[in-house]
C-alpha cells in the first residue's frame, strides 16, 4: 500500500483527488485543509512550518501532491504577502520536508507562468508570468526544483468540477451568468481550455503510477482538456445543455478589469500523452455532470 498526502484537499481539485484515490485499493490517502477541515480531512496550515514539517515526518507519505494554493488571481494582487508566504515559501518548506523523507512530490501549477502570446506552450517554453498569481506560482516551482531531489510539476489551465457554491470556479461562475438573466458582460478575448477536475485526478493518478513503475520519471508536465472556448463561448454551450437563453450576455471584447490576464495560454500536453497518460471528458457531459447536484435548470 502506497500512501500519498494531498494538501489543499477540500478545494476543488484536492476534493476530486481525494475521490480518485480512495477509489483505488493501492493507496492510503491523507488530506489536509485549514478552514474547510473536518473529520476526514487533517487541520494543517501550511504556514505553520513546524507542524507541516512535523505531520510530513510522522505519516512519512511515499507521494505528497501540493494542490493549496492561493488561485484567485485579483485576491493575490491585493494580498501579495499572504500570497507569496502559500505560493511560494509554504511551497519550499513542503519540499525541503519531502527530500528530507524521500517522498515524491507533485506541485500543481498553472498555465499563468505563460503570457498567452506565443501558443501552444510546451513545459521548456519561455516563461513569462502577467500577474502575481502566475509568478508566485512559477516561484513556488522553483521551489521544488531547488529542494527535492526528484519529483514533478503538473500545470493546468482554468479548471471547473463538482462545485460547493457557483462562484467557486470561473467556469461555474459563468453558469451562475446564464442562469441570473441580468444582463452582464463576459469576456470573449480570452481562449481558455476549460478542463475537469475528475479527469486531472485521473491524470494524477496515472503520474504517481507511473512514477512508481519509473524511479527517473521526474520533471514538469502539462495537462488540458483540448477544446478552446471563451468564456462567452462556454456560457452558449451551457445555455444549449440546459436550453436556456443567452440574449442577457453580452461578449466582453477587450482584456477583463482586474489583475492582467494572458489571451492564450494553450498548453501542449504531448510528454504525458506519449506516455499513454491523460484523459478528458468532453465540456457538454462534465459541466452537466458537475452541475448535477445543484438545483433549478441544471438539473433537465
Ligand atoms: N482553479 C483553477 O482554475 C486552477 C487553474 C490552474 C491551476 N490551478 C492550481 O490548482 C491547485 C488547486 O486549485 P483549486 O482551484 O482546487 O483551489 P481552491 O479550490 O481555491 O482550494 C485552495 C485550497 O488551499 C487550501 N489552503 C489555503 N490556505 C491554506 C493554508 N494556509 N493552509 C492549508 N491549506 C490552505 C484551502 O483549504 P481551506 O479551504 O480548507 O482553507 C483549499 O483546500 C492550485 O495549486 C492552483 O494554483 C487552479
Amino acid at each position: 500500500m502506497r500512501k500519498v498526502v494531498i494538501t489543499g484537499a477540500s478545494g476543488l481539485l484536492g476534493r476530486a483527488l481525494v475521490r480518485e484515490f480512495q477509489e483505488q485499493s493501492k493507496f492510503t490517502v491523507i488530506g489536509t485543509a485549514f478552514n474547510r477541515a473536518n473529520t476526514n480531512l487533517v487541520k494543517l496550515d501550511l504556514l505553520d512550518f513546524d507542524s507541516v514539517s512535523e505531520f510530513l515526518v510522522l505519516h512519512n507519505p511515499d507521494f505528497i501532491i501540493h494542490a493549496a494554493a492561493e488561485r484567485r488571481p485579483d485576491v493575490c494582487q491585493n494580498d501579495p504577502e499572504t500570497t507569496k508566504a502559500l505560493n511560494i515559501h509554504a511551497t519550499g518548506n513542503i519540499a525541503c520536508v519531502a527530500s528530507q523523507i524521500k517522498s515524491w512530490m507533485l506541485y500543481i501549477s498553472t498555465n499563468y507562468v505563460f503570457d498567452g502570446t506565443l501558443p501552444p506552450y510546451t513545459p521548456n517554453s519561455a516563461t513569462n508570468p502577467l500577474n502575481l498569481y502566475g509568478e508566485s506560482k512559477l516561484e513556488g516551482e522553483k521551489m521544488i526544483w531547488q529542494n527535492v531531489v526528484s519529483g514533478g510539476s503538473l500545470r493546468l489551465p482554468i479548471l471547473y468540477g463538482k462545485v460547493e457554491t457557483l462562484d467557486e470556479s470561473s467556469v461555474t461562475q459563468v453558469a451562475e451568468a446564464v442562469v441570473s438573466r441580468s444582463e452582464i458582460e463576459i469576456d470573449d478575448w480570452a481562449t481558455r481550455y476549460p478542463t475537469y477536475v475528475d479527469d486531472v485526478a485521473y491524470v494524477c493518478h496515472q503520474i504517481l503510477e507511473h512514477r512508481a513503475q519509473n524511479p527517473d520519471f521526474n520533471g514538469t508536465y502539462h495537462w488540458s482538456g483540448n477544446q478552446p472556448m471563451t468564456k462567452y463561448h462556454m456560457a452558449h454551450t451551457m445555455a444549449e445543455v440546459w436550453g436556456a437563453d443567452v440574449d442577457h450576455i453580452i461578449p466582453g471584447k477587450h482584456p477583463p478589469a482586474g489583475a492582467p490576464r494572458p489571451q492564450n495560454c494553450q498548453l501542449d500536453c504531448s510528454d504525458l500523452e506519449l506516455l499513454g497518460i491523460g484523459k478528458r471528458t468532453k465540456f457538454v457531459e462534465a459541466i452537466r455532470i458537475a452541475l448535477a447536484s445543484m438545483n433549478g435548470i441544471f438539473n433537465r
